[in-house]
């Protein structure tokens, strides 16, 4: 068997080199357009970090897991193809600012139209608004000649950082079928994929419409609970509680459980933004407006978080910022990756150039053209400094924010480390990571999410 994969991202190449490595009996080919990505994903450099991504490419790659700009060959020579293309929301036109952009979507089964010629069972991965697959069918079956096609909805539910073992040992694999004999058929052919590794009992088969559904609303329940618990973050502040404590003991409540309940700078990613927005945007369309505005607050109250935490620095630093030097560290929106879409760092980082701060950023996996393009877009601000260690950006700064829960974060010896520095007064933790106790012992004012606010000096 020969399965392909359009789109060589942080979805498509992940998932298939796992898919690679567990089945030596099928060959799998990951095609993008993007020259450059793919010589990545040929060489030592992956264009993707994730940890321990290299060890399972490199077990298979070569073998039966390769990487090619060939799309249409690509398309040509598999019996199963998976779209893992991008599907950013819309910023034209109808639904801008909410709506998927599907528009590389249909591009690909376009393509696979017309090249495909033969059985194929199209698999979509990206995540789509309902009734997406629908759609591509229609437009498979109305623009080949010479391809009969299924599509099935199999929806990733992997987490950027702990994509390995997500992929490894997955809560659920979700596949969505047509309830027809050949749909079903389809189906079962990529329900045996994946049971070369993960239990039957948690491959779960719906129909199309619930199963691309699904997708969405897993996303905004765990972007809720992120946005629930910063909500109270504000409170705690306001009243003196402790967040984590709070959280702890929710999270006891067998019913409510404890994981994602951290409270933070706000969520970042991909996915959880643009999937809520999309859920509001269906809902909107479906005349359904109070189910939209339901959903539709999550993202608010996220937006809130991140100027809120902006804002408290300002205010901190006695309401001005001006010519003050503050270092960020971290920018991707999460440990262990070197993503950037959507983290609050970006936003946090403008409020404070608006503010006319000095901005010193450090994070060790994410490019420095990177952080620039993401805060600045085209333009040039020499406010914005990015280094490449975080002791440079701490050295002679006025406060310190911590802005993703990277490990090396965790463990810096401030006192060692600062020392015959001019040491920042100021820390602001916005992931809640730092040993505060130890900070202030060492004379540190520490203002973190959803902490007591230290008393006045
Ligand atoms: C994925 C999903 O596809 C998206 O729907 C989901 O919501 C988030 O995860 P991701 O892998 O993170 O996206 O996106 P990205 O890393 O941008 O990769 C998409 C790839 O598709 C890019 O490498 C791009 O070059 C490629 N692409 C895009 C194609 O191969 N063909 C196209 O027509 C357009
Ligand atoms: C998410 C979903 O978890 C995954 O199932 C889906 O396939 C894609 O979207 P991802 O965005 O990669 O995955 O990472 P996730 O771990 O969910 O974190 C998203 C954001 O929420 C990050 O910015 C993270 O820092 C933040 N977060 C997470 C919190 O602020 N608090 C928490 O308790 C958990």
């Amino acid at each position: 068997m020969k399965i392909c994969c359009l789109g060589a991202g942080y979805v498509g190449g992940p998932t298939m080199a796992m898919i690679a490595a567990k089945c030596p009996q099928i060959e799998v080919l990951v095609v993008d357009p993007n020259a450059k990505r793919i010589a990545a994903w040929n060489s030592e450099e992956l264009p993707v970090y994730e940890p321990g991504l290299f060890e399972v490419v490199k077990t298979a790659r070569g073998r039966n897991l390769f990487f090619s700009t060939d799309v249409e060959a690509a398309i040509k020579a598999a019996d199963m193809i998976f779209v893992c293309v991008g599907t950013p929301t819309k910023t034209y036109g109808v639904g801008a600012g909410q709506a998927a952009d599907l528009k590389y979507v249909e591009l690909t089964a376009r393509t696979i139209a017309r090249v495909a010629e033969g059985h194929k069972i199209i698999v979509e991965k990206s995540t789509v608004p309902v009734r997406t697959a629908h759609a591509i069918q229609t437009i498979l079956r109305a623009n080949s000649r010479n391809g009969q096609f299924q599509v099935l909805s199999n929806p990733e539910f992997l987490a950027e950082g702990t994509a390995i073992a997500d992929l490894q040992s997955p809560d659920r694999i979700l596949i969505g079928g047509e309830p027809t004999p050949e749909g079903q058929q389809a189906a079962a052919a990529l329900v045996d994929i994946y049971a070369n590794w993960v239990p039957r009992d948690r491959i779960l088969t719906t129909n199309l419409w619930s199963s691309e559904l699904s997708k969405l609303v897993a996303n905004a329940f765990l972007a809720q609970r992120i946005s629930s618990i910063n909500s109270i973050s504000a409170l705690c502040e306001a009243t003196g509680a402790d967040v984590d404590e709070v959280a702890h003991a929710i999270g006891r409540d067998s019913r409510i459980g404890p994981k994602f309940l951290k409270a933070s700078v706000g969520f970042g990613g991909s996915c959880f933004q643009k999937d809520i927005l999309n859920l509001t945007y269906l809902c909107k369309y479906f005349n359904l407006p109070e189910v939209a505005a339901y959903w539709e607050s999550v993202v608010r109250m996220n937006d809130w978080q991140k100027s809120r935490f902006a804002k408290y620095i300002v205010n901190q630093l006695f309401n001005t910022v001006t010519g003050k030097q503050i270092a960020v560290l971290g920018f991707a929106f999460k440990k262990d990756t070197n993503d950037t879409r959507e983290t609050a760092a970006i936003s946090v980082c403008r409020d404070l150039l608006e503010e006319g701060a000095t901005v010193v950023v450090y994070d060790p996996r994410v490019p420095a053209e990177q952080i620039r393009q993401d805060v600045l877009g085209d333009k040039t601000n020499p406010n914005l400094k990015i280094v490449n260690s975080a002791l440079a950006a701490c050295d002679n700064t006025h406060a310190i924010a911590v802005l993703t829960e990277w490990d090396e974060f965790k463990n810096i010896d401030f006192a060692a480390a600062l020392e015959g520095m001019h040491k920042p007064a100021f820390i602001f933790d916005g992931r809640n990571v730092l040993p505060h106790k130890k900070l202030s012992d060492l004379g540190y004012r520490v203002y973190a999410v959803g902490k007591p606010v230290p008393p006045a000096a």
